[in-house]
Formats: C-alpha cells, structure tokens, sequence
C-alpha cells in the first residue's frame, strides 16, 4: 500500500486480483472515487473476488483475462491511464487448497496446474508426452532442480507403467527418486527463507517447474510488465511481488531496461533507437516481509517486492 500510495479519485489495477485482499485495501484507500480494474486468469478467483469487492459497486470492475492482455483489456475497460499497477504473482493459497488442480503435493484431483483451465495444455499432457531430455530441461531451468535427470528418468518409467494422476502421486515419485533428507541430499537444502528452519519438500521445484511451463509465466510477465508502464501516468507507480528468482530477475532486469531507455550500442555516437527511460526504481534493493509478518504469514517467506515510479516522457 505504501508502494502505490492510492488517493481518493485515482486509478489503479491490479493484474492479479485473486481473493482480491490488495484490491479492497486499495478500494478503501482510494475513496471516494477511486477506481480499480482487477484482472486474474483463473474465473473461479473472478466470481468470488466480484461477491467480496460488490459493496464498491461500479469503482471495482473485474475481468476473467490473462495479464499480457492488459494493453488491451485496460482501455476498453476505461482504464487508458493509471495511477498504480500491481501485480502480486504466482498462485493464491485458494488455488494451492483446490484439489482439483494439484497446484499441491496433495491433491488428489488431476495434475492440470492451469490458471486458467479454458487455455493451454494441463501439467499431466506434458508428464505423459515430453521426451526424457525435455522432462529433465524443464526441470532444470524452471525448477533450478538438482536431480532433473533422475527425476525425469523416473517419471518415463512411471508412465510406461500407468500414468501420473495425481499432485500426490507425482509428489510420492519425486521423493522416493531422489537421495532422501537425512542422507544429506542437496533437495534438503534449507529454502532460504528468513525462518532459516523450514526444509522445502522435495517436489517443490518440480511443481513450480511445471505450473510455471503450463501458465507460460516467463512468457507473459514482461509482455505485461510492458504493457503496464505503456498505462502509467507519470509518477504512477508500478508494484511487482515476485516468490521465485526467476521471475524476480525478469522484474529486475526490466525495471533496469526501463530505466537506462536508450539501448544503441555504447560506439554509436548519437542514439538511433529513440528509446527513452520510462522508469525509475524505488528504493536499491527488493523490499522483503518483516520477521513479524514471515510470522504471522508463513507464505510471504519468499516475495520479494520491487517498485518503480513512471517518468514524464
Ligand atoms: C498470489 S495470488 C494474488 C492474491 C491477491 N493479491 C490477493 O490479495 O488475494 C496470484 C493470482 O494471480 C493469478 N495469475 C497468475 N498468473 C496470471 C496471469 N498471467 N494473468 C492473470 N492472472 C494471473 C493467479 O490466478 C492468482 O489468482
């Protein structure tokens, strides 16, 4: 709230409304007037967000729509120029609770793992048809897992047998694949997190590895992030909560391109690319929750909030 700093009468979005617990907050700020678009692929996040925010009436408006879609969906929404953008990624602990999608290592619905389950392929397509070497590159790159190789070769020997049905079933094949906790396996390395005591499952980086292919999330994020400055009036404010480091290095590689503008090679003598700097981060460094709220909210352990002020053209 202090990143984007709504007043009453302004404009904000939030490109991940969710359960919509950032939209009421800055509803409630930004009174009376103000106004909010809220976006969020998933529909089911959509309808109950719509019965939480009814009480704004028309100063909250909600769209079932993926973020890169934002240069689009804002305007014709009414929302050609903003104050604040935020978003606030990854998944809700409403989607994390939902069995039928597995976002969980113990779901026992099907492995699907979509945001929005109208588009794209589910996770259990992918488990049953990428080749052995694409099972272990995915794992490796949006996972960052020591024991792709082992872990994809199990999985092909699995799915010979019968297929992975389940966020459970795939949880089991991981753990039992990969050298356990106390033979001092690098997958019981501590998760970093500010508790310092909390050992990660397992299956962690493989479940972020599929639900990021799935959702296309390395993909859309800087089409959105584009989009979202294109929106900003200048000093509006752009706020982005990320929870894993590969997203935390688009936002922040971005934010730094945005800053610089201009991107000619450095011999050029005059500038051919007519760029200009649109950006100016807030703050050096990624703003983390307080040991309080890593207390209170043991979730919050990995975000990572980084800001930026919109400069005039
Ligand atoms: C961490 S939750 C947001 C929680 C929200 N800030 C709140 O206060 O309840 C992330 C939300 O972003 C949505 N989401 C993730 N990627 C998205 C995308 N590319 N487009 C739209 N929504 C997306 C998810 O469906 C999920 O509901």
């Amino acid at each position: 709230m202090a990143a984007l700093s709504p007043v009453p009468g302004s404009f904000q979005i939030d490109a991940t409304v969710g359960g919509g617990g950032h939209a009421l907050r800055i509803l409630e700020a930004s009174t009376p007037g103000g106004r909010l678009l809220g976006l969020d692929a998933d529909q089911a996040a959509i309808a109950r967000t719509r019965q939480r925010l009814e009480r704004f009436d028309d100063r909250a408006v909600l769209r079932q729509a993926n973020f890169e879609e934002l240069g689009e969906v804002a305007p014709e929404e009414g929302f050609g120029q903003v104050d604040g953008v935020l978003f606030d990624l990854g998944l809700s602990s409403q989607q994390l609770a939902d069995s039928d999608r597995s976002f969980s290592f113990r779901s026992e619905g099907p492995l699907d793992m979509r945001f929005d389950t109208g588009q794209g392929r589910p996770a259990h397509e992918l488990l049953a048809e990428l080749e052995e070497r694409q099972l272990t590159d995915l794992f490796r790159r949006l996972g960052e897992e020591p024991h792709a190789r082992r872990i994809a070769a199990a999985i092909v020997v699995q799915r010979e047998a019968a297929p992975l049905r389940t966020g459970r079933e795939l949880a089991e094949l991981v753990e039992g694949s990969v050298p356990s906790q106390r033979e001092g396996g690098r997958s019981g390395r501590r998760d970093g997190g500010r508790d310092g005591r909390r050992r990660i499952h397992p299956a962690t980086r493989v479940f972020q590895a599929l639900r990021i292919a799935v959702n296309r999330e390395l993909e859309t994020l800087p089409v959105a992030l584009s989009a979202a400055v294109a929106l900003l009036r200048p000093q509006g404010r752009l706020a982005v909560i990320s929870y894993h480091s590969l997203e935390d290095r688009i936002v922040k590689r971005f934010v730094a391109a945005e800053r610089r503008g201009c991107v000619c090679p450095p011999a050029f003598p005059v500038c051919v690319c007519g760029r200009a700097a649109r950006l100016a981060p807030v703050g050096s460094q990624p703003q983390r929750p307080s040991d309080a709220e890593v207390q209170a909210n043991p979730r919050s352990r990995s975000a990572h909030l980084r800001v930026a002020g919109r400069l005039a053209a």
